[in-house]
């Protein structure tokens, strides 16, 4: 696999894999790496001729910082498992070679980037949204490949790419869970034991309401499943909510299609969780 940290780098080896007529499939991530990482870059391996995939904490993505602090870089690990994977090329820039200084942006995307996550998270998309931008300018991919895990993510950088003019599909791919149902993710790693356990409370709470989905019962199957994690201990719920899958509204009877997504603190760790419903 060839390493890149610098943009210049990077930019080239694209344009040279370009010249030769290949295809460039990206996903960025800001590292330690787990399976439901490891399946975006199968799954870009499956559509495009060359895989290339970012590790990058991004600074201003976290509304927190000691979040941003203890947040995992076991990167030698990461180096090793997408090498196993069969990923082209990494680009593993320092905070320097993608920031200069105390540069503004803002995208306005309207309500998207307020609701759910956006409200307990102020400013989060929009830095999400200011990586993305960058590092989709410096890798120029055919194709970039975002985990269904990170819904209202999908549909905040869909937005922008669309505002943008981005010549960039996206492609969303499955949430890849542990045996037991967790949805894996980088902070699952903070959780004590006890944590461990009382977190199957989300992805049991979706299964519950996936189970029993009907049109015309969506508040009482809400407050059920609110009541259901409030009941859990050590578990504090911040959202669960059956939205059009579309726009994040308040889903009703006509919804075509439907997402139910969970947000909650368990222990110290924020959990995100989500099954599309129909
Ligand atoms: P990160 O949390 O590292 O996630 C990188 C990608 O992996 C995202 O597209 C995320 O949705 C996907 N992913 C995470 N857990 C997954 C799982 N269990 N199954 C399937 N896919 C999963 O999301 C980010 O980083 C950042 O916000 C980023 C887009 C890189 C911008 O900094």
């Amino acid at each position: 696999m060839e390493k890149f940290t610098t943009k210049s780098s990077v930019q080239q080896y694209v344009q040279q894999q370009r010249a030769s007529g290949k295809t460039i499939g990206f996903v960025a991530t800001m590292g330690a790496l787990h399976a439901g990482h490891i399946s975006l870059i199968d799954i870009a391996r499956r559509h495009c001729d060359i895989v290339i995939s970012s590790i990058f904490v991004n600074p201003t993505q976290f509304n927190d910082t000691k979040d941003l602090e203890k947040y995992p870089r076991p990167i030698a690990v990461d180096v090793a498992m997408l090498e196993q994977a069969g990923c082209d090329a990494l680009f593993n820039p320092e905070v320097e070679e993608m920031y200069s200084g105390d540069e503004g942006w803002h995208l306005d995307i309207g309500e998207l980037e307020h609701l759910l996550e956006g409200r307990s998270r102020p400013g989060h998309y929009q830095g999400v949204m200011q990586v993305v931008h960058k590092l989709f300018t410096i890798v120029k991919p055919d194709e970039a490949f975002f985990g269904q895990k990170d819904y209202q993510q999908f549909m905040v950088i869909n937005k922008m790419t669309a505002l943008m003019k981005m010549p960039v599909k996206l492609v969303m791919c499955p949430i890849v869970r542990e045996p037991d149902g967790l949805a894996m993710s980088s902070r699952n790693i903070h959780l004590s034991a006890d944590d461990r356990r009382h977190s199957l409370v989300l992805s049991q709470t979706l299964n519950q309401v996936y189970r029993d989905f009907d049109p015309a019962s969506i508040a009482g199957l809400q407050d059920q499943a609110m009541q259901t994690l409030y009941n859990e201990e050590g578990v504090e719920p911040d959202y669960f909510v059956l939205v059009d899958g579309d726009t994040l509204h308040p889903a009703n009877q006509n919804t075509q299609k439907v997402v139910a997504l969970v947000a909650a603190k368990v222990g110290n760790t924020r959990l995100i969780d989500n099954v599309i419903v129909q």
